[in-house]
């Protein structure tokens, strides 16, 4: 493994999934690890990532001392560059002049990190301090016009650095330069595929779940989907996947569960009609909040109760019901301290969080992983494209996408004209470029518009598409004039009361995706 410790930016993050698509399995671990800690995870090499502090403030997380005595080869980006600089007896100043944005490096390529680069290469700078003098024993390889110390190297002992970010896709030959580390340096080896995460986490769910009897709620996305068909290929006979139907999908779902899932994956599916449940539930409910409690309070209960159901099945055969499934990701693990319990889930991840009193040991083999890598473990189990690649859809479903009370009649509408939305994006091939697009009905809304030779008084829909890399931040999306015409066209003419398509030109921040 490579170590990504993290000082508190965004940063290690994105760093680790760039070892990765270098065929190396890297792990984030924090900057206030004990070193002997790190050591037992028997590191091939530590990259320290950067952060937002000065290596002055006096909170400023400081990387041990004897991290670099240990003789695993470690990389410094940024502040991470500057704290082995200083740790190691180098001069970091304050040098009033920060440095943020492209800016021109010139590199010394007779050396390990930019070895067959050329001499001047853009590369992503963002910080303030400046390392002023390298600590002794260090080559400088690297020097930007505001950073005359703008990388550094020890090949002999194995430590490097950069004041740029290597991580981020501004930085031309960022990756490159990480692949030399990791190879030449850290002799990594490239083996961190698709094939082997499988074999891997195959293995690891035999072990863990040996003959026990395990479910699965599928949720029609692409965790819950990946995950089950991972451990139906480990444990298959022993598994039993739940399909809660709460009325809430979108057009075709609960079928799609059906064709691509089971159909590839052979597993067994139980799904719950709980439709008239929630709509019962719902009914007159029109503040977003209580809708998601009332529907994961609702979900709770069905999914307990189709729990229970399969644990009678299976416990007249003799078995129990030890195990549960969860789609858990590695940004949730680390968002939520790291940890290996299996206490620290984000309910947010789940439809409603996680039925607490549900006495289930969980089955986690996701947690390793970020989401591209699932959609490339999907793929290699043999997934459809269409479930893999599926955008993101929220546990409350329609329902926090018709703005007011939700009913079936409203639910119909709203699921015709989301169709149509999703078929013309797929046909325009806008789906990769596409992070989602919600339609949203604004059900108490009315607008008057002219049909044939009569008024008609109907409601509007707003489409949201947006473009993201990870939903916490996100760009309205510029789909094509043509394409928007068409999905226009077609919601007007095709979904009676509908008589208005309306756009979202809201970045988020302020706005978020979905109205509600
Ligand atoms: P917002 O609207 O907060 O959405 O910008 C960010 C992402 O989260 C999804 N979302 C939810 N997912 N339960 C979920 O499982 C929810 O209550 C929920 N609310 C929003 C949203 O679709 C987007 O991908």
């Amino acid at each position: 493994t490579v170590l990504v410790v993290d000082f508190g930016a965004q940063y290690a993050q994105l760093i680790a999934r760039r070892v990765r698509e270098c065929h190396v399995f890297s792990e984030i671990v924090p900057s206030t690890m004990p070193v002997e800690e790190m050591l037992a995870k028997k590191p091939k090499a530590i990259i320290l990532s950067g952060g937002p502090a000065s290596v002055y403030a006096d909170d400023a997380p400081r990387p041990p001392a004897e991290l670099f005595d240990t003789g695993v080869p470690t990389f410094g980006i940024c502040y991470g560059f500057q704290s082995m600089a200083q740790a190691l007896g180098g001069t970091v100043a304050h040098t009033g002049r920060s440095e943020f944005g492209r800016t021109q490096l010139r590199a010394t390529t007779d050396t390990v990190l930019f070895n067959g680069l050329p001499e001047d290469q853009l590369v992503w700078m963002s910080h303030g301090d400046a390392v002023s003098q390298p600590p002794d024993g260090f080559r400088v390889v690297g020097a930007t016009e505001s950073s005359p110390i703008a990388a550094m190297e020890a090949p002999d002992r194995g430590l490097f650095g950069v004041q740029f970010h290597p991580e981020v896709l501004h930085t031309e030959h960022g990756q490159a330069v990480l692949r030399h580390f990791l190879y030449e340096a850290a002799h990594c080896r490239p083996n961190w595929t698709m094939v082997n995460i499988v074999d891997e986490q195959v293995e690891r769910i035999r072990a863990q779940v040996g003959s026990k009897q395990v479910i699965c709620g599928l949720s029609g996305g692409v965790d819950s989907a990946v995950a089950g068909a991972l451990v139906q290929r480990a444990v298959g006979e022993q598994l039993t996947c739940v399909f809660v139907d709460h009325g809430l999908l979108r057009k075709g779902e609960a079928e799609q569960v059906e064709k691509d899932f089971v159909a590839v994956t052979g597993a067994d599916l139980k799904v719950v009609d709980a439709q008239d449940r929630f709509l019962a539930a719902l009914e007159g409910v029109s503040d977003p909040e209580d809708k998601r409690k009332i529907i994961g309070r609702e979900f709770i209960r069905v999914f307990e109760q189709a729990a229970r159901e399969v644990v009678a099945e299976a416990g007249a055969a003799g078995e129990e019901v030890e195990f549960l499934v969860q789609g858990t990701l590695y940004p949730d693990v680390v968002e939520s301290g790291g940890g290996t319990g299996t206490a620290n889930i984000k309910s947010h991840h789940n439809v409603g969080g996680l039925p607490e009193d549900l006495r289930f040991t969980l089955v986690e083999p996701l947690r390793e992983l970020f989401k591209d890598e699932v959609r490339r473990v999907g793929e290699e189990l043999g997934l459809p494209a269409e479930m893999v690649w599926r955008h993101p859809f929220p546990g409350p479903g329609l329902a926090i996408r018709v703005i007011g009370a939700v009913d079936r009649h409203r639910l119909d509408v709203l699921r015709e004209a989301d169709a149509i939305a999703r078929e013309e994006l797929s046909r325009a091939g806008l789906d990769r470029d596409i992070w989602q697009c919600p339609v949203v009905l604004l059900a108490d809304v009315h607008s008057v518009g002219v049909q044939g030779d009569g008024r008609t008084y109907g409601h509007p829909v707003v489409l949201r598409p947006v473009s993201s890399e990870d939903a916490m931040t996100a760009d309205w999306s510029r789909v094509p004039y043509d394409v928007l015409a068409t999905i226009s066209n077609r919601i007007t003419n095709e979904v009676r009361e509908i008589n208005r398509v309306t756009l979202d030109v809201t970045s988020k921040p302020p706005g978020t995706i979905e109205w509600e």
